[in-house]
């Protein structure tokens, strides 16, 4: 593949001081070596040029910082189309879970019926009426249905970059009670964390592809990286235990690296402060090199060739 990565030092649309640092993080702990290793063209397109104004709560709304969201989304999104139109496959690096806003409404520009991995703990389908804190990280997929604040659902001058049916949860574990709602109501695809368990990591991935696939041109993941476990990922913000583990999602990514249809992928709420020696940094770059096609010996063989 052509791949582009993109930085998004993003971390106001939660409250923990460090999702910024993530795309540094990342790349620290060998991100492109590790492409390039698997034979890929990749480009490292750097940090997004993000202004943070401020931290603050806007008055009287349940949603805060909604400013700097909306202008860091619509510089993403832009970002993100060119590098689509440029024939090449945007890799995001965040940042809080906010960023998908942004990715997203870059990629539907491109593909009218896209596909939604949501590999997190959370829905991220809150509204400013259903949410319980006012964290714009728990909203991007609301926003991205049409859901939700109207300065975030017209991010990229549109509304509705996915619908409802295009969307597959997988590792849903903290569901407030809006947004089981919403599930219910729109009939959205879930596998909680408790169904992989259940059913397999396998089967769950095989399914989640062949949905999809019927219904959409291409697939996005999105990899909240707090789906995983926090005694294994421990550098996230918004931690939730009885997690995925890390060895079924290092099997997810490795399935889904023979998807086709893979578009576009996003790995988010990476926080270097929180960590804790460069775990979550470290095996968010094994995950990463296994979506664009480390196997089990080509990491081998790395680790032998640096000794
Ligand atoms: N549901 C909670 C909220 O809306 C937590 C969201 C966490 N989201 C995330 N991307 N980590 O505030
Ligand atoms: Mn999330
Ligand atoms: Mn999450
Ligand atoms: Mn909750």
């Amino acid at each position: 593949r052509k791949i582009s990565i993109v930085g998004v030092p993003m971390w106001l649309g939660q409250t923990r001081y460090g999702t910024n640092l993530g795309p540094q993080g990342i790349r620290c702990a060998g991100l492109m070596e590790r492409l390039k290793g698997v034979g890929q063209d990749v480009v490292d397109e750097g940090n997004l040029p993000i202004g943070i104004t401020g931290c603050f709560r806007q008055s009287g709304e349940n949603i805060k910082n909604v400013k700097t969201l909306v202008d860091s989304s619509e510089k993403l999104a832009a970002k993100v189309s060119n590098i689509i139109q440029e024939g090449r496959f945007p890799l995001v690096l965040g940042g809080d879970h906010s960023i998908a806003m942004g990715t997203l409404a870059g990629v539907a520009k491109h593909y009218k019926n896209v596909g939604v991995i949501w590999y997190d703990a959370h829905a991220d389908m809150n509204t400013p009426e259903t949410s319980p804190t006012g964290n714009i990280h728990g909203m991007p997929l609301a926003a991205s249905m049409g859901l939700g604040h109207s300065a975030l659902t017209n991010i990229g001058g549109y509304q509705g970059k996915v619908k409802p049916e295009h969307i597959v949860l997988i590792g849903a574990r903290d569901v407030d009670k809006g947004e089981q709602q919403l599930i219910e109501e729109k009939h959205i695809k879930m596998y909680t964390a408790n169904d992989v368990k259940r059913l397999g990591m396998e089967v769950v991935i095989a399914e989640t592809v062949r949905y999809l696939s019927e219904r959409c041109d291409g697939i996005h993941l999105s990899f909240d990286v707090d789906g995983i476990d926090p005694a294994e990922f421990p550098g996230v913000g918004t931690p939730v235990a009885d997690g995925l583990s890390y060895k079924e999602s290092l099997q997810a990514v490795r399935l889904l690296a023979a998807a086709e249809n893979l578009i576009s992928a996003e790995f988010v709420e990476v926080n270097p402060l929180l960590d804790k020696d460069d775990m979550t940094a470290r095996l968010t770059v094994n995950l990463i090199g296994a979506l664009f096609g480390e196997t089990a010996k080509s990491k081998q063989v790395q680790r032998t060739d640096r000794k």
